[in-house]
């Protein structure tokens, strides 16, 4: 039986007299495969091919729901069983023995993470900050630059909200100017959205705020060339990594942003309500931090630790952080990007080349985007063919409003090329 057979087959039973005996679980038990582990994953060297019984291999760390299709990465990833149990070890623990000394480990294990990823994003430990979110990350920039009457933030009118609301409402209090700069749709160059931002720039700009990949259109801005560009020009950057970091290998030293913030939860495939804020060494004395609490004068004496100074943390979540970038560095980064970026071009051509009348807001220049794609579908609302792809088919997206309306798919290495296929059979039968 189909998964839409077996759904309706289970909606009948549930109206019928057994309905108490079938209702299932709002909780059920997850597929558990306790040996997986990425010690199961072949040693590759820098370099090596991989196939597609690689990736199933890959696929196989995963418990995803069995026939669930996930794309929906840019939102929320599921973690690998090593991630899950390194948290599951860590709270348990915790529990075991709430005492100072039994919990003094997770000092160590913070700074292993911390160095992990640093490494990561190539950046120097002292340059991480170990945060909750990327709003978080966004926020800490936003409320700890000095600005005031007369400066100016340029932002990107594709922004998330806590990197372009959270500007206003700064503004607001404190007087100074948020300029939105509106990119071209469907963008054909790099050279289109550079000049977009080029020309918003005044004499009184202080910073400069964007997505490295926007999450309403799946657009990519040449983010070195606009840091370097602000640069050049005393300008502070802000470069939210949300729908990057975990999914594009990334050098923010080369990049040259001066902050950077990402979330743990999405592509990074890492613990919940956890993240990372990146801050320049040299810029960190520039930046007032949010919160301040115990500790907060070796934090001071600790370069981006200032902006993580939060009280009690789950420990078990920012530990695992460095279980993530372990699991992230078996395959390697480089991979994890290559396998993101074949999946979402896979789907970008194959709705075109099915769906007659497909429109995209993400360019299919894997310059100009990466693992999200948003495309309108031709005779139908968006958002409700999000809810029959959940419902009727198992293929959980996401979807979009205003100007970006559409539905969002963002493939993972937990994904396939047959999840593909079958993704695009069902957009083009019901378009
Ligand atoms: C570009 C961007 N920034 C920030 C966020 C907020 O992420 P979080 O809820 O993990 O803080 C998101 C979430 O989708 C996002 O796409």
């Amino acid at each position: 039986m189909n998964t839409h057979g077996r759904r309706t087959f289970l909606r009948h039973i549930v109206g019928g007299a057994t309905a108490t005996a079938v209702v299932p679980s709002l909780f059920p038990d997850p597929p558990r495969d306790i040996n997986a582990s990425p010690a199961r994953l072949p040693n590759l060297a820098p370099g090596d091919g991989v196939d597609e019984a690689y990736w199933d291999l890959v696929v196989g760390q995963f418990s995803l729901r069995p026939g669930l299709i996930m794309m929906n990465a840019a939102n929320l990833c599921p973690a690998p069983y090593s991630v899950s149990q390194a948290v599951v070890r860590f709270t348990d623990s915790v529990n075991s023995d709430a005492s100072f000394q039994n919990r003094a480990k997770f000092g160590d294990l913070r700074t292993k993470a911390r160095h992990a990823l640093a490494k990561y994003v190539g950046a120097h430990p002292d340059e991480i900050a170990i945060t909750r979110n990327t709003s978080e990350g966004n926020n800490t920039i936003v409320n700890g630059l000095p600005l005031g009457p007369g400066d100016e933030v340029v932002i990107w009118d594709q922004n998330h909200p806590t990197n372009n609301v959270s500007w206003d409402v700064r503004a607001d209090r404190y007087g100074f100017r948020v300029i939105r700069v509106s990119t071209p749709p469907n963008p054909a160059s790099h050279e289109e959205l550079f000049q977009a931002f080029s020309h918003a720039i005044t004499r009184n700009t202080r910073a400069m705020a964007f997505s490295h990949v926007s999450n309403i259109s799946g657009v990519a801005l040449p983010a070195k060339r606009l840091c370097e560009l602000a640069r050049q020009r005393g300008i502070f950057t802000l470069v939210d990594g949300a729908q990057t970091f975990g999914a594009l290998t990334l050098d923010l030293h080369d990049m040259g942003c001066d902050a950077f913030t990402g979330s743990s939860h999405k592509w990074f495939v890492g613990p919940k309500e956890a993240g990372i804020l990146y801050v320049r060494r040299e810029r960190v004395p520039d930046i007032w931090p949010s919160d301040v609490g115990v500790g907060w004068e070796s934090a001071l004496k600790n370069g981006a630790q200032k902006f993580e100074n939060l009280g009690q943390r789950d420990d078990a979540a920012v530990s695992a952080m460095g279980s993530t970038v372990a699991f992230h560095n078996t395959i390697g980064p480089d991979r994890v990007e290559m396998r993101i970026r074949q999946l979402a071009d896979a789907i970008k051509q194959s709705l075109t080349d099915r769906v007659p009348g497909i429109s995209f807001h993400t360019p299919s220049d894997p310059q100009l985007s990466a693992g999200v794609v948003v495309f309108r579908p031709p005779n139908q609302d968006a958002r409700q063919l999000f809810n029959t792809l959940y419902s009727d088919h198992d293929i959980a997206g996401a979807s979009m409003g205003g100007d970006f309306a559409g539905v969002r798919l963002s493939p993972h290495i937990y994904s396939t090329m047959a999840e593909v296929d079958r993704v695009v059979a069902v957009v083009a039968s019901l378009a």
